[in-house]
């Protein structure tokens, strides 16, 4: 996709009003817009942000709350269509019923672009279904420090990945010629390259910090501090990548480079983005990101617009946002050249999306959410993204004529669990959120003449058992709440692992996480370890790669530490497992018998 100079665009700019113009610039909170305010004030886009569900949670019901707003844009004086903007970060991920993928750490373990790019293209399905037209995706973070509540929802540490899966997205996403689906890379830029404890807290604006634990918001939306040129060369790749591939709108970090908030650098905006990459987007602001710039809230809209920013996710005020705007113009402190620019920007990028003639989605895709083909890829690329770190005496893959199977761990059973964050709330959730197939479920299929046992707390006493399988991990999380300064195993799982140990003859540990774990002693007593990340709804992808119906293919995409000092100065430290490790296995054939294995 790109832009370009056009007639029709050009007509309806001449046409509107600076308050109509100042109205494309808003994006609102759905859950927050009084009825008619989008089509009283011409409001440009809407949102759901995370959890921004509607009641029921049904893909209906998603495909009717999305389209009364773009129906009341239509309305408007002008009639200009609506931008409905959602988090699919891994499928549409709010929603009960929709094809969950594995987390962006889990593809970057896949390293596979085609598979990527297939992602985005059942994404845009699934919300086209729902008449939703952008999501603010891919996260091309380049994470430095596992630490960040955000890592998750990176592709990896390398530069050169996180570009190449990041296009391969946006290009997935964009697929359909008269419905593209606008992709959103953020954060811009150097989110992911924060310093531990760096984290403001702005007493002025409410929303976040709300975690009483000391070691949550201490690095995410904090301050990058180095030097142009590494700004340039680990973090503002990806931008450059994902420009090429047709991204037109970029969302900006909460983060700051040198103590300068992103949200009102003027450099970075617009001198490099907008003049250097030529980026011809628009550039839109994080969830109340303006208003961190000033306690006085018309000050804070005046930075950002002028620094370049085009669209504002305000999200409540919106009529406050507009007044302020039409007020700083008539003051002379936003130029109205740059009102201009920006509404050209975004009528631009609704014309190149095709809105004017195609201004919804298709109800008619609305069988495909959730639907088998689509869930096939999700579990393709959960085996893909397996990591195996360690497999003594080739204890994987598993044969499917084992006779007993021992499961442990609460996380074997829970799809909220093996979703992790960003999925039906914004923290995620523990349990049956939404429909789709937990590890028990999956290995008890894959193993259909064993009779497996499950107990949440591994407490098999009495039993023994050919093969054990212990899942465990992180609980779901989102954003700052996710930051740890220790990433160590809880006592209690390493408690779990040693009980199953005592009651197996091969122990098979899968880990759930958004990042690395200090997996400590535990790596002694596994016969094999799996690294599963956060896979989604599909967990027989999992099975597939343990029973040797798939192959392990997954490579690392953050190096694992060894000990938290590792993760705090890294410096010429080897890691535990390094960026890129992972075992392979082959398929297993019929003829294979677990005893060769274990000889
Ligand atoms: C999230 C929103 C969420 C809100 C809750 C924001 O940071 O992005 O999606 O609903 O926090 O306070
Ligand atoms: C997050 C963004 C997200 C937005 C809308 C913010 O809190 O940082 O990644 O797109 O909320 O939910």
């Amino acid at each position: 996709m790109s832009v370009g100079l056009n007639p029709e665009v050009e007509r309806l700019l001449g046409r509107m009003t600076l308050r109509e113009k100042v109205g494309q610039m808003t994006q609102a909170d759905v859950h927050s817009l009084r009825p008619g305010a989008v089509r009283e004030l011409g409001i440009g886009s809407v949102l759901s942000g995370g959890g921004g569900n509607p009641t029921p949670n049904t893909p209906a019901a998603w495909a009717a709350m999305v389209r009364q707003v773009e129906d009341e844009a239509l309305e408007s004086r002008l009639g200009i269509p609506l931008l409905y903007g959602v988090d699919a970060v891994h499928g549409h991920s709010n929603m009960r019923g929709a094809t969950i993928f594995p987390h962006n750490v889990g593809l970057g373990a896949t390293g596979d672009p085609d598979l990527v790019e297939r992602v985005g293209r059942i994404t845009a399905t699934e919300l086209l279904a729902t008449n939703v037209r952008w999501t603010f995706a891919p996260a091309v973070s380049v994470p430095q420090d596992i630490r960040w509540g955000r890592t998750f929802e990176a592709y990896g540490e390398d530069p050169g990945l996180v570009s190449s899966l990041g296009a391969a997205l946006i290009r997935g996403l964009g697929v359909d010629p008269d419905r593209p689906v606008l992709a959103s890379p953020k954060h811009f830029v150097g989110d992911g390259g924060a310093m531990w404890g760096s984290t403001r807290r702005y007493d002025w604006v409410k929303g976040w910090w709300n975690s009483a634990a000391p070691d949550r918001w201490q690095l995410d939306q904090g301050d990058l501090r180095g030097d142009e040129a590494s700004l340039r060369s680990v973090h503002l790749r990806p931008y450059e990548h994902a420009i090429a591939a047709g991204a037109l709108s970029i969302m900006i970090s909460y983060s700051s480079w040198n103590g300068q908030k992103l949200h009102a650098h003027r450099y970075l905006l617009t001198d490099v983005l907008k003049g250097e990459l030529g980026f011809g987007g628009f550039l839109v602001s994080d969830w109340l990101g303006v208003s961190q710039l000033d306690p006085s809230f018309e000050r804070a809209v005046c930075l950002a617009i002028n620094a370049g920013l085009d669209m504002v996710m305000v999200p409540f005020e919106y009529e406050r946002f507009i007044n302020a705007v039409d007020g700083a113009v008539e003051a002379g402190i936003i130029p109205y050249s740059r009102i201009e620019d920006a509404c050209r920007r975004i009528l631009q990028v609704k014309s190149t999306l095709g809105l004017f003639a195609h201004p919804f989605g298709d109800g008619a895709l609305l069988p495909l959410v959730g639907s088998d083909g689509h869930r096939a890829v999700a579990r393709e690329a959960v085996s893909k993204s397996q990591v195996l770190l360690k497999n003594a005496r080739s204890a994987l893959p598993l044969s499917g004529g084992v006779r007993q199977v021992l499961v442990a761990g609460a996380a074997a059973d829970d799809i909220g669990f093996q979703c992790g964050g960003w999925t039906i709330e914004w923290q995620g959730g523990r349990g049956a959120i939404t429909e789709g197939t937990t590890l028990l479920q999956a290995v008890t299929a894959a193993a259909a003449e064993a009779s497996v046992v499950y107990r949440p707390d591994g407490d098999f006493e009495g039993e023994h058992a050919e093969i054990g399988i212990v899942v465990l991990g992180e609980a779901p999380y989102s954003e700052g709440e996710g930051d740890r300064s220790d990433l160590a195993l809880a006592a209690e799982d390493v408690g779990l692992v040693r009980r199953v140990r005592d009651q197996c003859d091969v122990l098979v540990l899968v880990i759930y996480s958004g990042r690395p774990l200090i997996i400590g002693e535990v790596l002694e007593s596994c016969d094999a370890i799996v690294a599963s990340w956060l896979p989604g709804t599909e967990a027989q992808g999992i099975a597939d790669v343990l029973f040797g119906m798939e192959p392990f293919t997954g490579r690392l995409p953050y190096a694992w530490p060894e000990s938290m000092d590792e993760v705090r100065s890294p410096n010429g430290r080897a890691p535990l497992f390094p960026l890129s490790h992972g075992l392979s296995t082959g398929r297993r054939d019929d003829s294979d018998r677990t005893d060769e294995h274990l000889a």
